[in-house]
């Protein structure tokens, strides 16, 4: 059996964990012949590959990054322009390979849905910081990316206090609060302002102004993908090639010169940016994605093709690429760090927050 392995889409850590949990079950179990792909979907377009051995993944499963590159822009179906899927097609047969396990997000796991009805077979691996594929309770990456923002956000509270100083920390995340939540709680927030639930800027002056009354300082968190009600989201580019063109960011210092005005405090930006994506992997990244990349495998060798690896309730199972694909999974109102965050006191920067928990789920559309 041949397999390749690559990474698509952004990169985060424990990507080496999980290619290492793939390459070394596949060789013990089977004794099967390892690809890794470089730099994504774009060495499958411009036939770039390295033969895998179980000696490369000695020290993978502490590193950052991925030792196979990767990429956030190169599609087969819109490659400087062009569908370049058939030639794509035609190397994956000359390679000889019986399925490619993919890394990715949703753009990777929407790929990876379009090429399987092309011909190809598919394992798909769930990865992004952002948290925010469907059908699975967790990807790996989340996990260290926030604790990175709950570490930024401990030395935040030192100089905030010194200072007495309102601080906005922006986290990435794109159409979903999850990092902002998670990051912003575990950081111990005082308002956390996410695209789940746009904010009312009025609202957000009021806490700010309460708060100044009796507390020296406060933290507010935005999501990169939060918007205020009347408004849209702030995007920082525009990637013309990438199948998701859209980069959001800036939220952050749009914000601080809404609210400065107002509040008889300084503020200060602090956008948080790839920090969350590098540098080692937590102990929980490293074992998650072992595991998934573990349970990929076995999918491979049980010719289970046309499946991302998914954890429902703490137990491994697999869902189906079109189950996946194309679709977003934002912070469900049953969440339990959310609902923490209400009931402890944490401001979501808008007034009636148990009315908009009683609506069905909804975030700011994506931007196109
Ligand atoms: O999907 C991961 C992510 O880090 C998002 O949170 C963020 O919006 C985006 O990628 C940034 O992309 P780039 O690396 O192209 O700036």
């Amino acid at each position: 059996m041949r397999v390749g392995i690559l990474t698509g889409g952004g990169d985060c850590s424990s990507l080496n964990a999980a290619i290492s949990g793939v390459a070394k079950t596949l060789i013990e179990t089977a004794n099967a012949e390892v690809v890794g792909i470089e730099d994504g979907f774009l060495g499958l377009i411009e036939r770039r590959v390295q033969p895998l051995q179980k000696s490369d993944c000695l020290g993978l499963i502490q590193s950052g990054g991925t030792i196979l590159g990767t990429c956030n822009r190169s599609s087969p179906l819109n490659y400087k322009g062009k569908d370049v899927s058939s030639s794509v097609m035609e190397f994956y047969r000359e390679l000889g390979l019986d399925c490619v396990v993919a890394l990715g997000g949703d753009g990777t796991m929407s790929l990876c849905h379009e090429l399987s009805q092309r011909g190809m077979n598919f394992v798909g691996i769930p990865k992004t910081i952002d948290n925010d594929l469907m059908h699975t309770d967790r990807s790996f990456g989340f996990d260290t990316a926030v604790g990175i923002v709950a570490e930024s956000m401990d030395r935040l509270h030192t100089t905030a206090r010194s200072h007495g100083r309102v601080m906005i920390v922006e986290t990435m995340g794109r159409y979903a609060g999850w990092i902002a939540l998670y990051g912003g709680m575990a950081g111990d927030a005082d308002m956390i302002l996410m695209p789940e639930f746009p904010y009312e800027l009025d609202e957000v002056i009021r806490v700010l102004q309460e708060r100044a009354k009796t507390h020296h300082y406060s933290m507010l968190v935005v999501a990169e993908g939060a918007a205020p009600k009347e408004g849209t989201q702030v995007i920082s580019r525009r990637v013309a090639d990438s199948p998701d063109p859209i980069r959001l960011g800036g939220i952050g210092h749009f914000l601080q010169q809404q609210i400065e005005p107002h509040i008889p405090m300084e503020v200060r930006t602090t956008v948080l940016g790839h920090v969350q994506r590098g540098g080692q992997p937590s102990a929980f990244d490293r074992l998650f994605a072992t595991n998934l990349g573990c349970y990929a495998a076995r999918l491979v060798l049980q010719k289970e093709f046309g499946r991302m690896v998914s954890v429902h309730n703490n137990s491994l199972t697999s869902v189906a690429l079109a189950d996946v694909a194309n679709r977003t999974r934002t912070v469900t109102h049953d969440d339990m760090t959310l609902l923490s965050a209400i009931y402890s006191g944490v401001s979501f920067g808008v007034r009636d927050i148990q009315n908009l928990l009683s609506q069905p789920e909804a975030a700011h559309p994506r931007l196109r």
